[in-house]
């Protein structure tokens, strides 16, 4: 498979078999996300897997239950995985202030990404959930009240086995060269 088609082959899934992930998997999607490039290197970043089948449906009652319906289907996911944002070097620090952004949230992003094309590669379904309760996971996690969590990710094995086809912009809508 070359990158290309790995990149088509991860695909946001909302639908998961209650197999189980081994953990070594897990650990190998969290190794390509420690690889990820991060400003200054501060890599802000920590995974919290959560695979513990009691404790995963407490994390998804909390996270998701008082959303109406969104993001339900992430009950099904056998993982679920927290990432928090955590200090980042005093150069990344200075350039979120000049520049006027949080560069943890690309950091979070990218290492993000790494970790669901990894999931792929192994044949995991994933999906990142931006939606969540996050009061309620902090507390019910006792993630520190000077921490965030910026990201979840769903992962799992797929109920489907086709890769849906791409709802993307085409091309010519999104280059342009040498101008605006
Ligand atoms: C930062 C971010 C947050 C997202 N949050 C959610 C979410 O809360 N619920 C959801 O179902 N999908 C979520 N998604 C998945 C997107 O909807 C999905 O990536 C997009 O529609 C493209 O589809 P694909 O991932 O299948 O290629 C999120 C994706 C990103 C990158």
């Amino acid at each position: 498979m070359n990158f290309l088609e790995l990149a088509n082959k991860r695909f946001s899934v909302r639908d998961y078999k209650q197999t189980p992930v081994a953990k070594v998997d897990i650990e190998k999607c969290i190794q390509a996300a420690r690889l990820a490039p991060s400003a200054c290197n501060s890599q802000p970043w920590k995974f919290i897997v959560i695979d513990e089948p009691q404790l995963k449906n407490k994390v998804a009652e909390n996270a998701f239950k008082s959303l109406i319906s969104m993001n339900k289907f992430a009950f099904k996911a056998p993982v679920l995985i927290i990432i928090t944002a955590e200090k980042q070097k005093l150069t990344a620090k200075i350039g979120n202030i000049v520049k006027k952004k949080d560069f943890r949230l690309f950091d979070i992003g990218i290492a993000a990404e790494h970790f669901c094309l990894q999931a792929a590669e192994l044949g995991l379904g994933t999906c990142m959930l931006g939606w969540f309760n996050e009061k309620k996971l902090k507390k019910l996690l006792s993630i520190p009240t000077s921490r965030t969590i910026e990201l979840m990710i769903s992962v799992g094995y797929s109920e489907s086995d086709s890769i849906p086809k791409k709802n993307r912009k085409e091309l010519n809508q999104i280059l342009t060269y040498n101008s605006y």
